[in-house]
C-alpha cells in the first residue's frame, strides 16, 4: 500500500507559485480536514529565514490570495504551525545535510515538491541523494517547464529517473487538476449516449481554445525564451486534446488513462515545413485595449524587440481510426479579448433533412465545454420555433445549458493545485504526466519549431485584445469552418 506523506518538502518556497496557489491549495485541503493529522510542511528556498519569518509571509500569502471570507484565524493558526523553514543553497551540500536532519527520517512519508528553474533540478536532485533523501519511498513531483525541447527535457528526465523511479515521479500539468478538465472523462465514460457518436463518422471539427487578457505578468524573462507553442501547447493543450481524444481506458487508473493518452500523442501527424505555412499561425501583440483599459505591446512589456510568438493557432490530425479527417484547431493567446477556455464539439450535420421541403434548415449539433473562467457544458440542439407555420417550419437551434457551479453550488470551486497536491501526498499519480507522454508532447511541437525556423517563419501582429492575427482566422475559414466565440 502507498504511504501517506507526513512530511511535504516544498523547495522554492519563497516563490510566485508557492504564495498565489500552493500554500492557498494546502491551506484549503487542510480547512477540510484532508491533510493527514501529522503532515509537517517544510519549505526551503535560498532567502535565509526562520520558522516564524515563514509562517508570517505565509500568513500574508493566505490573506492576499485566499478567495474572500475563506481566511479564518483559527484555521490559518493550525495550519501555520505546520510551516517549517530551512534556507538552502542549491549549491551546497551542507544545507541538504541539514535539510535531511530536519526531516529526521526521510524513508518514511516524504513528498518532495520542486517548482525552481529546471537549470536547479539535476543539483536538487544531486544533492537531495547526496544526503540521503532519495529514500526508496520518497516521491518527487515536478512543475513545469521540464525542458524546452525534447533534447532538454530527456536531460531532466534522466537526471531525474538516476534517483527517483517513474512511479515516484510526479510531473504537474495544472491543468489535469482542474474540475472541469476531469470532468471531460465523466461526460465521456460515464454517459452512455456520447461515446457511440464520439468519431470521424458523426463529429465534422474540434476546437480548443485557451484565451487569456493577461500579458507577461512580470514573467518576461522566461516567456520571451518560451512563447506560447511551448508554454502553452506543449503541455495543457496536448493533454486537453489527448483527453478529448483517447479510447476508453479500461480502468480508471493511472495506467491505464496514461496508456491511452500516450497513443493519442504519438498519432498526432506531424506538421513539417512541407504544410507549417498552412496548418500554423503565430502572432505577437501590439499595444491594444482589453476592457477599455490601454494596455503595452510585447515589446514594450518585454523591454526589447523579440520574434517570441505570443499566440499560436494549429490544425493538428490525429492519425487513427476514430479521428480520420477529424481536424482538431488549437488556439491560444496571451492579450486576447477575454478569458476563455473551451472544448467545441462540432457535430456533423443530419444526413438529410426531412424539414428541407418546408423551407427549414438544419445547423449540426454542438458540444462546449467550458473550462474557464466559469464551468459549464453547452448542448446546442436544434427546436421547432413556436407558431403555427403557415410560411413554413421555421427551426431554431437552442441551447441546453448547465452551470456547473450551480449544479453542484453546495460544493466549494477549488483551486487545480489542491486535487494535485493531494494526490501527491497520498500516492496517486493518475492526474500527472508520464515520462512518454511528456516525451511525446515535446516530439510533436520540436517539428512545428523545427519548420518554422526553416521556413523564416515569424509572428504576424495582432492588435492587444483582438482574437490574434488575421491569419489565424483565414486557417479555419479555409475548411469553411469559423472559430467559436
Ligand atoms: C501556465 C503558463 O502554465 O499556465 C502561463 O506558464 C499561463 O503563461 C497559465 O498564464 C494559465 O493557467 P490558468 O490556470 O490561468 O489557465
Amino acid at each position: 500500500m502507498v504511504e501517506k506523506a507526513s512530511t511535504l518538502l516544498m523547495f522554492g518556497a519563497t516563490g510566485d507559485l508557492a504564495r498565489r496557489m500552493l500554500l492557498p491549495s494546502l491551506y484549503g485541503l487542510d480547512s477540510d480536514g484532508l491533510l493527514p493529522a501529522d503532515l509537517r510542511i517544510i519549505g526551503t528556498a535560498r532567502t535565509e529565514l526562520g520558522d516564524e519569518a515563514f509562517r508570517e509571509r505565509a500568513d500574508a500569502a493566505l490573506k492576499e490570495h485566499l478567495p474572500q471570507g475563506f481566511y479564518s484565524e483559527g484555521i490559518a493558526k493550525r495550519f501555520l504551525g505546520r510551516l517549517h523553514y530551512v534556507p538552502l543553497d542549491i549549491k551546497d551540500q551542507s544545507g541538504f545535510d541539514r535539510l535531511a536532519k530536519r526531516i529526521g527520517d526521510p524513508c518514511h512519508g516524504v513528498a518532495i515538491f520542486l517548482s525552481t528553474a529546471p537549470s536547479l533540478f539535476k543539483p536538487t536532485i544531486d544533492g537531495l541523494a547526496g544526503a540521503g533523501l532519495a529514500c526508496p519511498t520518497v516521491r518527487m513531483a515536478l512543475e513545469k517547464p521540464l525542458g524546452s525541447d525534447l533534447e532538454s527535457s530527456r536531460e531532466i528526465n534522466d537526471s531525474v529517473a538516476g534517483a527517483f523511479p517513474e512511479d515516484r515521479t510526479f510531473r504537474i500539468d495544472h491543468y489535469l487538476g482542474k474540475e472541469t478538465v476531469q470532468n471531460l472523462l465523466a461526460l465521456r465514460f460515464a454517459n452512455s449516449m456520447f461515446e457511440p457518436l464520439w468519431n470521424a463518422t458523426h463529429i465534422d471539427h474540434v476546437q480548443i481554445t485557451v484565451a487569456e487578457t493577461i500579458g507577461l505578468e512580470g514573467r518576461g524573462d522566461y516567456y520571451d525564451q518560451a512563447g506560447a507553442l511551448r508554454d502553452m501547447v506543449q503541455n495543457h493543450m496536448l493533454q486537453l486534446l489527448a483527453l478529448v481524444a483517447m479510447e476508453p481506458p479500461a480502468d480508471f487508473n493511472s495506467t491505464a488513462v496514461r496508456d491511452e493518452k500516450v497513443k493519442v500523442l504519438h498519432a498526432l501527424r506531424a506538421i513539417t515545413s512541407a504544410d507549417v505555412e498552412a496548418n500554423s499561425v503565430t502572432g505577437q501583440y501590439l499595444r491594444g485595449a482589453i476592457d477599455g483599459e490601454p494596455v503595452p505591446g510585447y515589446a514594450e512589456e518585454v523591454g526589447h524587440e523579440s520574434t517570441t510568438e505570443t499566440f499560436v493557432a494549429l490544425k493538428a490530425h490525429i492519425d487513427n481510426w476514430r479521428w480520420k479527417g477529424v481536424p482538431f484547431y488549437l488556439r491560444t493567446g496571451k492579450r486576447m479579448p477575454m478569458r476563455d477556455t473551451e472544448i467545441f464539439i462540432q457535430f456533423r450535420d443530419v444526413p438529410y433533412s426531412i424539414f428541407a421541403s418546408r423551407g427549414a434548415t438544419t445547423k449540426p449539433n454542438k458540444l462546449i465545454i467550458g473550462v474557464q473562467p466559469e464551468e459549464t457544458i453547452s448542448l446546442h440542439l436544434m427546436a421547432k420555433t413556436p407558431g403555427l407555420d403557415r410560411q413554413g417550419v421555421r427551426l431554431r437551434e437552442i441551447p441546453l445549458d448547465i452551470g456547473l457551479a450551480n449544479a453542484f453550488s453546495e460544493y466549494r470551486r477549488r483551486i487545480a493545485y489542491e486535487r494535485l497536491l493531494l494526490d501527491l501526498i497520498e500516492g496517486d499519480p493518475t492526474l500527472f504526466v508520464r515520462r512518454d507522454e511528456v516525451e511525446a508532447q515535446w516530439g510533436w511541437i520540436d517539428r512545428i519549431r523545427a519548420a518554422w525556423t526553416e521556413k523564416g517563419l515569424t509572428p504576424r501582429p495582432y492588435a492587444a485584445g483582438t482574437w490574434g492575427p488575421s491569419a489565424a482566422i483565414a486557417l479555419t475559414e479555409r475548411d469553411g469552418i469559423s472559430w467559436h466565440e
